[in-house]
């Protein structure tokens, strides 16, 4: 019994789909709860007036009766507002009428750090946005929604995660680098309470949990690098100084430090989960660097779009509804069942079985 998750969708076409299978029967969804992480992704210092246009909500088309799950294929929509100004330019099919709105003429000047150049050698476009329009990270929508259904998951058996920024200097870059048309990367954390030891396995390397966790993250638009606990610091440690002391009281096994993450040989080891990821500034600048032409191989500009200036606080959202991912996704395959009673009664045993308890 897996989790599965399969999205679709272009950033300016008519929606974002995430279809989400492996749920038990029996998990109570909130639409509210949904499309307040989707809410959550959408605001942040720096972000563009995109933000403003979408208020992104939740739709479901299966899976779901009445707020419980069926089991069955989990289809979730998020709708692209601002496709009506893309209407022509973004039509699935050959487009009716006159060209009119957005994207009508071809984007020719790729951007240096998008996908621009490299999608269109790949696919043999003669229009960069045929590569852009999926590579957008505007499909973090769809990302935030499953992540959100995987939450609910996880709460059942008392599981919680909070994604936040790293350092507080944030607002200050932003401003400075808006002021002189640059943009901004950063570094976001998620950390997860109350995994019980034991998610994942040192079996194979897919089913890694660090491993699981670094893929997800690494799989997200920006992100150039990926660390549990305290990750490269580990490397200039010593070995007495850099692994977490193991004691035993009244609750189970503990640990005073948690240096590695709560992740010890691809195993959660009941410690707090602590996951980096490192944001690259983002690539479309409004003061735009030297790109070549598709068609004429000229110099020029890269192409200037509506962009954010930094995007880490959703960056934080993201990462939060990807470790929210993996971690439904280990449980599944750890505790099972097709009735979400049956899911919650197999982590039960367990924890009553093993020396832990949650802090
Ligand atoms: C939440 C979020 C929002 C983003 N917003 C923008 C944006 O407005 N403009 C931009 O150029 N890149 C943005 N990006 C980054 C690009 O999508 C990304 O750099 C691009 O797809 C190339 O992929 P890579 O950086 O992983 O190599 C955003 C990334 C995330 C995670």
């Amino acid at each position: 019994m897996t989790l599965r998750l399969t999205t679709a969708g272009e950033s300016h076409g008519p929606a974002l789909v995430a279809i989400v299978t492996g749920l038990p029967a029996g998990l109570t969804l909130d639409r509210n709860a949904i499309d307040r992480e989707l809410g959550r992704r959408q605001e942040g210092y720096g972000r563009s007036p995109r933000q403003r246009i979408e208020q992104d909500r939740i739709e479901v088309l299966s899976g779901l009766r009445q707020g419980r799950t069926l089991g069955t294929p989990l289809a979730l929509v998020v709708r692209n507002r601002d496709h009506e100004n893309w209407a022509w330019g973004m039509s699935p099919w050959p487009p009716e009428g006159e060209p009119a709105g957005k994207g009508k003429e071809p984007v020719t000047l790729p951007r240096p750090g998008h996908a621009d150049l490299a999608g269109a050698m790949k696919y043999g476009l003669d229009d960069v946005r045929d590569a852009l329009e999926r590579a957008s990270a505007r499909h973090t929508a769809a990302i935030v929604a499953a992540g959100a259904v995987a939450k609910a998951l996880l709460r059942e058996i008392g599981v919680e995660l909070a994604g936040a920024v790293v350092g507080d200097d944030l607002e200050e870059r932003i401003d400075a680098a808006r002021a002189e048309r640059d943009t901004v990367g950063g570094i976001v954390e998620v950390r997860a309470r109350g995994v019980p030891p034991g998610l994942g396995s040192y079996a194979t390397k897919e089913e890694r949990l660090d491993a699981r966790l670094a893929w997800t993250l690494m799989g997200t638009q920006a992100v150039k690098g990926v660390e549990i606990g305290d990750g490269f610091a580990l490397a200039r440690l010593r070995g007495s100084e850099a692994h977490d002391e193991i004691r035993r009281d009244e609750g189970g096994y503990r640990r005073d430090t948690n240096r590695a993450g709560g992740i010890e040989a691809g195993v959660s080891n009941g410690e707090e989960i602590v996951v980096r990821a490192a944001m690259k500034p983002l690539p479309t600048l409004m003061r735009p660097l030297a790109s070549a032409d598709l068609e004429t191989g000229e110099a020029g500009q890269a192409l200037v779009e509506r962009s954010d200036v930094a995007a880490v606080e959703a960056l934080a959202v993201v990462a939060e509804a990807c470790v929210a991912w993996e971690l439904a996704r280990a449980a599944r395959e750890k505790f099972g069942g097709d009735a979400l009673g049956d899911f919650v009664a197999a982590w039960r045993a367990y924890v009553e079985r093993i020396p832990w308890s949650a802090r």
